[in-house]
């Protein structure tokens, strides 16, 4: 071979950029326009680990798992998924060392600061789901401020789970439609699950068609545990700083090549 024409193998066949790229469009190609999951739920697990195997702080985990944030988001909208929802901060994460805490909370504003252009530019409505209250009033203020300044969006629906909890979710629930019970506001015989959806702080959302859970781990984790109902449950051992839009992509795929039943048989579909 040439040196030119080793040059242009290395350049432009070889070149990660490259290779990237074109599987990008191989995947890309290859999804189904018509069966996106109108809502995408995402446990984001393994920053941690990311950063532990390289020998930094675990905050630096975090820090590069909002790129990937960035990165998932701006996929979704192209690919046209209306509701994403993300497990950012578990009731349980309140457990965690006081400084981590502390920490997820500040990159929570600086996140928010930082992105609500990238959420105006791609036409994104911002929504919380969770015990709002207990995070820091910096939080809720930012927050407040972006939900509202993108309530007029309407291309996607960006949830973001923060001190969220599923059984706290199901369990207030039944506190306020006991309440309304008690007041005769509703008869215990008119509760059905529209109902109990409609108190849920998901009403505005339909059903979750697929879940992915990264870092490996197989488990649901307190994450919408009504809301999951039928959905497609996808797992990767891919650490979450660590995942693409390729990788997103191939979960559609997979997604797509499922048999959705519902209960039925396969003849009755
Ligand atoms: C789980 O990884 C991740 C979290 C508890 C926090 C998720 C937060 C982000 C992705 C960044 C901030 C997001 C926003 C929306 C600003 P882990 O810490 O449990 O990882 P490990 O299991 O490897 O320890």
């Amino acid at each position: 071979m040439s040196l030119r024409a080793l040059l242009f193998h290395l350049l432009l066949v070889e070149n990660p950029v490259i290779v990237i790229f074109k599987e990008m469009s191989r995947l890309l190609e290859q999804i189904n326009k018509d069966t996106i999951p109108q809502h995408l739920a995402i446990i984001m697990d393994g920053n941690g680990r990311w950063a532990k195997a390289k020998g930094m702080f675990r905050s630096m985990g975090h820090e590069n798992g909002t790129k990937a944030v960035r990165e998932i988001t701006e996929a979704c909208v192209e690919i046209n998924v209306p509701y994403l929802t993300l497990y950012a901060f578990s009731t349980e994460n309140w457990n965690r060392p006081k400084i981590e805490v502390e920490l997820l909370m500040r990159l929570l504003v600086s996140s928010l600061k930082k992105e609500i252009k990238l959420l105006d530019k791609h036409n994104i409505k911002l929504n919380a789901i969770g015990n709002l209250d207990a995070l820091p009033s910096k939080a809720q203020k930012e927050l407040r401020d972006v939900i509202e300044k993108t309530k007029n969006n309407t291309k996607m629906t960006l949830t973001l789970a923060l001190s969220y909890g599923s059984r706290e979710e199901i369990t207030k629930t039944i506190q306020e439609i006991s309440l309304k019970v008690k007041k005769g506001l509703i008869s215990p015989e008119n509760i059905d699950e529209k109902l109990i959806n409609n108190h849920l702080y998901t009403q505005d959302l339909p059903d979750v068609d697929l879940l992915i859970r990264t870092s490996g781990e197989q488990r649901i984790s307190n994450f919408l545990l009504w809301q999951l109902a039928y959905a497609e449950l996808y797992f990767t051992d891919v650490l979450w700083p660590d995942y693409t839009k390729n990788h997103l992509f191939e979960a559609i795929l997979n997604y797509q090549n499922r048999e959705r039943r519902f209960g039925k048989t396969s003849e009755q579909l």
